[in-house]
């Protein structure tokens, strides 16, 4: 699909998976938040892990060095509970607003985390993933 694209943040491989599925219901694949900001995306799906209730340092940084002015964004993430990913997306959600994007939607699920949520996300999380990415896409 054009003018979209797909970034995550996971250390541990839980909100990569995500990201796949989302990447892949939308015909793309997951980019790299070391590299700059492809200019022609207009919707921009962005993940992370939760880390101490926050994202990841190097989604904030890709965050901090972007131009998000006139961009439309949903974000998305794991945590180990369910407070932790409404924390982090709402970390993200307020520095993305500062630089001028529009959060459009959100969506989290459950990830493993140590013998916490074992096997998540899982092929029913996959799925909510992907509906939300066929959602979000529609809403452009
Ligand atoms: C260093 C560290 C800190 C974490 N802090 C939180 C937290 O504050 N709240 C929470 O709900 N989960 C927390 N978790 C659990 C992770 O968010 C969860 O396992 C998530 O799925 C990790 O995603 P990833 O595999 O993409 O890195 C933490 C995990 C690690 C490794």
């Amino acid at each position: 699909m054009a003018g979209v694209a797909v970034f995550v943040d996971s250390r541990g491989g839980n909100t990569r998976r995500v990201a796949d599925a989302i990447a892949e219901e939308l015909g793309i694949v997951v980019g790299d938040i070391a590299a700059p900001l492809p200019g022609d995306a207009r919707l921009l799906f962005l993940g992370s892990g939760t880390y101490g209730s926050a994202p990841g340092a190097g989604m904030m940084k890709f965050i901090a060095a972007g131009s998000f002015a006139g961009r439309n964004v949903a974000l998305f993430g794991t945590s180990g509970g369910d407070d932790g990913s409404v924390k982090m997306i709402a970390v993200m959600a307020e520095a993305l607003e500062k630089k001028g994007a529009t959060v459009i939607g959100s969506w989290h699920s459950r990830g493993q985390f140590l013998l916490l949520n074992w096997g998540r996300p899982n092929e029913e999380d996959l799925a909510g993933a992907r509906k939300f990415a066929r959602e979000m896409a529609a809403s452009r």
